[in-house]
């Protein structure tokens, strides 16, 4: 803490705030409000300029903005407190008379929307002024704010671009899923189709971040910055008790169409049974907490080849390497006809390590699921009580023709547009052979589902997607694992986030 507090000190010495860039409102207006923005990383203040000129002049008043700028162009937690003083400075030398009463709005881009979220969080009972309303464009709630933020913290914009490759829609999903029901009293998520991360600042040098991760925009600059300033400004005059049926239709509009987005994400998460929306019941005793993955039961219907009203499967998420170990287990048929047969499965996803970052930039979807099934040949020979060869049952990739099926599941919800610019310029998902049988469970554990990009015979770059597997027939010596049939399962949030996002990135 001293450590940081010098480095603090030193840092305000050495780079003055100075440089935060204020635009006076031209409009004279009875109406007046401030609107503080931060800088997204290495971003300069004076690259938003056209941004916050077009609000100023869509804004129907006196909109008073400071463009925040810290030292190299980076939002640092130690320093927000100084420039934020300072930003308070210069309204009011610059003939600013705000008080107590004065609305006020900030709004964040990228790195700088997770850092005034939080300088807010920690201030919002203290600032001088009322504050009223948080944009975040490019941005979001983090997850360790998100049960941090008071219950009487102010209304909550969080602004994505369908294109964003930096924080990408499947994170904004994650956020509108969260913030649900949407309501401009608490938070709203609205997203503008075909745009990108570049194109909240839409001027001045592309960052090498944002030259490596960045999706091509189907709109232009101009038209990206008139899309959200309107957004803005609406949400401005909602939040100013302004009634005007206008930013009540625009509102609605973006938000129809920011449902046809992100719900075919938000439904292929909750098949998942992504641990962000509601963690792993095996995790803790948490409310709502989730037991076992959808897509898992209908992993193991497809591995045992019959009807669904034969089988009654249980999944249950947890590690696949906890202690005692779980195994895949079918209760035995009392009957050989009208026989309904439990399946208990196990299924652990795997998030990227870099997934604790919670920046966007990295998949949102599991790597891959590992899962812990009944083999083809254990399911049948318990249900007719006969025997079947497992070489006939268990040899085909019956892992990857699972994972076909998420893939078509994923082309079947997409949008027909994103579907269309997969097709055409994304590098396209194939399912390949299953791998192995591995030799060994941790074998099979630690050897991840593969992603590998190949050419095909137009040269066209495509991915393909293949499972490690472990299989035992029934007669197995080891008896706990006998009769299994693991596998890495893509799942139907990891291909539809392929679709949308990772095919088409640089
Ligand atoms: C702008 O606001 C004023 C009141 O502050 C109102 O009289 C006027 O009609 C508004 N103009 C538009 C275009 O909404
Ligand atoms: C908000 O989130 C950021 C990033 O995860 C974190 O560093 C910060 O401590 C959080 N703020 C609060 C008030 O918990
Ligand atoms: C948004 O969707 C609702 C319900 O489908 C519909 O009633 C409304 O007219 C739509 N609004 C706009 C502006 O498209
Ligand atoms: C759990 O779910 C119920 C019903 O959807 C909801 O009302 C409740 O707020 C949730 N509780 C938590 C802690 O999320
Ligand atoms: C099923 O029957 C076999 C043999 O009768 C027995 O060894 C096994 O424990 C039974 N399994 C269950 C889940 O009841
Ligand atoms: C299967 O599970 C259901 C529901 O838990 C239970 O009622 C039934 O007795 C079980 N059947 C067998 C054969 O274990
Ligand atoms: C299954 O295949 C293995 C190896 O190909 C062979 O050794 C075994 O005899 C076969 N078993 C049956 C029941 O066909
Ligand atoms: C395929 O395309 C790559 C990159 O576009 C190129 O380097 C390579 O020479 C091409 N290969 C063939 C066989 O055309």
């Amino acid at each position: 803490m001293k450590y940081l507090y010098f480095i603090s000190i030193l840092l305000s010495i050495v780079f003055s705030t100075k440089c935060n860039i204020i635009l006076k409102p031209e409009k004279i207006s009875t109406t007046k409000a401030g609107f503080i923005f931060v800088q997204g990383a290495e971003i300069p203040a004076i690259n938003y300029k056209k941004f916050a000129l077009e609000l100023q002049r869509k804004f129907n008043g006196s909109l008073w903005v400071v463009l925040t700028e810290f030292p190299l162009n980076t939002p640092e937690p130690v320093l927000v407190n100084n420039v934020m003083s300072s930003a308070y400075d210069l309204l009011k030398k610059n003939g600013f008379d705000f008080d107590k009463k004065t609305p006020f709005f900030f709004g964040g881009h990228s790195l700088g929307g997770i850092i005034v979220q939080d300088y807010l969080i920690k201030n919002f009972k203290s600032l001088p002024f009322n504050l009223i309303g948080l944009v975040l464009e490019g941005s979001f709630i983090t997850r360790s704010n998100r049960s941090k933020k008071p219950s009487d913290f102010p209304a909550v914009l969080t602004l994505g671009g369908e294109l964003d490759g930096l924080a990408r829609l499947t994170r904004i999903s994650e956020a509108f899923y969260h913030d649900s029901p949407q309501s401009l009293d608490t938070s709203m998520t609205l997203v503008v189709n075909g745009m990108n991360h570049y194109q909240f600042s839409g001027e001045g040098d592309r960052t090498s971040t944002i030259i490596k991760n960045d999706i091509e925009p189907e709109i232009t600059n101009e038209q990206a910055r008139d899309e959200i300033t309107s957004i803005i400004n609406s949400f401005i005059n909602l939040k100013l008790n302004r009634k005007n049926e206008d930013d009540i239709k625009l509102l609605f509009k973006y938000a129809n169409s920011t449902v046809d987005l992100v719900w075919p994400l938000i439904e292929g998460l909750n098949m998942e049974g992504f641990y962000h929306f509601n963690p792993p019941c095996s995790q803790g005793n948490v409310p709502n907490c989730t037991f076992g993955s959808p897509w898992s039961k209908q992993a193991q219907i497809y591995m045992g080849s019959i009807d669904t009203n034969k089988l009654n499967v249980f999944n249950e998420m947890r590690s696949v390497l906890g202690i005692p170990e779980h195994f895949p287990s079918i209760s035995n048929c009392t009957k050989s006809t009208e026989c309904l047969l439990n399946i208990s499965t196990i299924t652990q996803n795997v998030y990227s390590t870099l997934d604790s970052l919670d920046n966007g930039l990295f998949p949102v979807a599991a790597g891959e699921a590992r899962a812990k099934m009944a083999s083809r040949q254990a399911v049948l020979e318990a249900l007719f009580n006969k025997k079947y060869n497992f070489n006939e049952t268990d040899s085909s990739s019956i892992c990857g023709e699972i994972n076909q099926m998420a893939l078509n599941w994923a082309l079947k919800r997409a949008p027909l547009n994103t579907i269309k610019r997969y097709l055409e310029k994304g590098k396209v998902l194939k399912i390949g052979q299953d791998v192995g049988p591995e030799a060994t469970g941790f074998q099979w554990v630690f050897t991840s589902l593969k992603f590998t990009e190949l050419r095909d015979d137009k040269n066209k770059t495509f991915v393909e997607v293949r499972s490690p597997t472990l299989k035992t027939p029934t007669d197995y010596s080891i008896k706990a694992i006998a009769g299994v049939h693991y596998c890495k399962l893509l799942t139907p949030a990891r291909a539809i986030e392929w679709i949308y996002i990772d095919s088409v990135k640089p």
